[in-house]
């Protein structure tokens, strides 16, 4: 497609077909999801291709010679090459496979954290880190004697880059660990300037991508990262599988986190020698199915598109946030300039949960509390608040329907 001409506009009900789920009616009404942002939902080709699977070739993968377990390590490595090409990596040896982003954030930070950092050195996080980016950096401060260091937001909800650069001033910070897109308030972060800044100060720089790449397409090299996770069950994607890329010479570099079958060279009773990359940190049986859904999620974004995804998520945020913006008593978190399709809101008088109980009555699935996020709560001084997330399947009336809802939602609690 030629960068200059306007996406297609998706055939939403087509692609609603996609979805079996979508169909389902709900206490009489039709199901409106707006919880993307926790889970997304499944198309026919993931679940088709999982059950294909299980159903024609299922076996171990790296192990047997036989044809079932030649091909279905064919397509579990089939997925491998697929991550590669969706976020770019040069490298289809520096996709590891892990359970989620959590699981992949904690392998950096148990491998590079204590293989790499030196006590004394820093770790930088941003206020908006949803908890997986947060804790395992606790941990490693605690244990590994590592300062960690927090990165401000503004009351816009953007990260305050003239504050992060302050951080890195002192040259002690050895990784920036940042968010790519906020789980609560759908800011993005400038990944490319924060790229840049940390590599200007000797730091490495790890995003978290796990809401980004469901909206935007990713180049890990675009944006000179050095570590990108994002999980499977975001982006249309089963649960239980999720990736690390990072560069080659970093995992070179870094012990393995779990120890076991498939991430050893050879074993004697004195010691073990490691298997090369990716391998050396994919311990025992992998989520082999979980993979091969992976695959076909990666191959469905593919074909729907990035840029007619990120069109119709913009125009879906704007409407949501012209809608709710109007509604008295409701308040939206954030008013990044540079957003996606997530809206967190609060409303006067109301607990988070009462308003997203009352919305479920009413068939609108949506997420209340404090969405893994307690600090950032404390931030922009909630307790909690209800958030709204869309997906490629998410429509205009299903915003209206919220809006319109959320607006006699209101009446009750005034
Ligand atoms: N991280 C997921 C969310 O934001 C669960 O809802």
């Amino acid at each position: 497609m030629n960068d200059a001409s306007p996406p297609a506009p998706l055939d939403i009900a087509a692609l609603r077909e996609e979805f079996p789920i979508l169909r389902q009616t709900v206490r009489g009404r039709r199901l409106v999801f707006l919880d993307s942002a926790a889970s997304a939902q499944k198309p026919r080709v993931v679940i088709a291709a999982m059950v294909q699977a299980m159903e024609t070739q299922y076996a171990n993968v790296h192990r047997g010679l036989h044809w079932m377990s030649e091909r279905t390590t064919d397509a579990y490595e089939g997925t491998r090459d697929a991550v590669a090409r969706l976020i770019n990596a040069p490298d289809r040896h520096e996709i590891v496979f892990t359970r989620n982003s959590t699981e992949a954030i904690n392998l950096v930070a148990h491998s590079y954290g204590r293989g790499v950092l030196r006590p004394g050195q820093a770790v930088v996080v941003s206020e908006m880190e949803h908890h997986s980016n947060l804790v395992p950096w606790q941990m490693l401060r605690d244990a590994h004697g590592i300062e960690l260091r927090v990165a401000p937001v503004s009351d816009a909800g953007e990260l305050d880059m003239a504050a992060l650069e302050r951080l890195l001033a002192d040259r002690r910070v050895g990784l920036v660990a940042v968010t790519h897109m906020s789980n609560v308030l759908g800011s993005y972060t400038p990944a490319q300037r924060i790229a840049a800044l940390a590599h200007d100060h000797g730091a490495r720089v790890l995003f978290d991508g796990s809401q980004a790449i469901v909206h935007r397409r990713v180049d890990v090299q675009a944006i000179d990262a050095d570590f990108y996770v994002f999980t499977g069950h975001k982006l249309y994607g089963p649960t239980g599988i999720g990736v690390l890329w990072g560069r080659r010479a970093l995992l070179d570099a870094m012990p393995p986190f779990l120890g076991g079958g498939d991430m050893i060279s050879s074993v004697t009773w004195e010691r073990s020698t490691w298997a090369d990359l990716p391998h050396k940190f994919e311990a025992g049986t992998p989520a082999i199915i979980e993979a091969i859904g992976l695959g076909a999620a990666i191959g469905f974004v593919e074909s729907v598109g990035y840029d007619a995804i990120a069109a119709h998520e913009a125009a879906l945020t704007e409407h949501a946030l012209a809608r709710l913006s109007v509604i008295e008593g409701v308040h939206v978190l954030g008013r990044a300039q540079d957003r996606g399709g997530v809206v967190s809101f609060t409303l006067d008088r109301a607990h988070a949960h009462d308003v997203a109980t009352l919305l479920d009555r009413q068939g609108i699935a949506v997420r209340a509390g404090q969405h893994c996020a307690e600090p950032l709560m404390r931030r922009f001084g909630v307790d909690s608040t209800t958030r709204a997330s869309f997906g490629v399947y998410t429509t205009g009336d299903e915003i209206d329907q919220l809006a319109d809802t959320l607006a006699r939602v209101r009446e009750f609690f005034a």
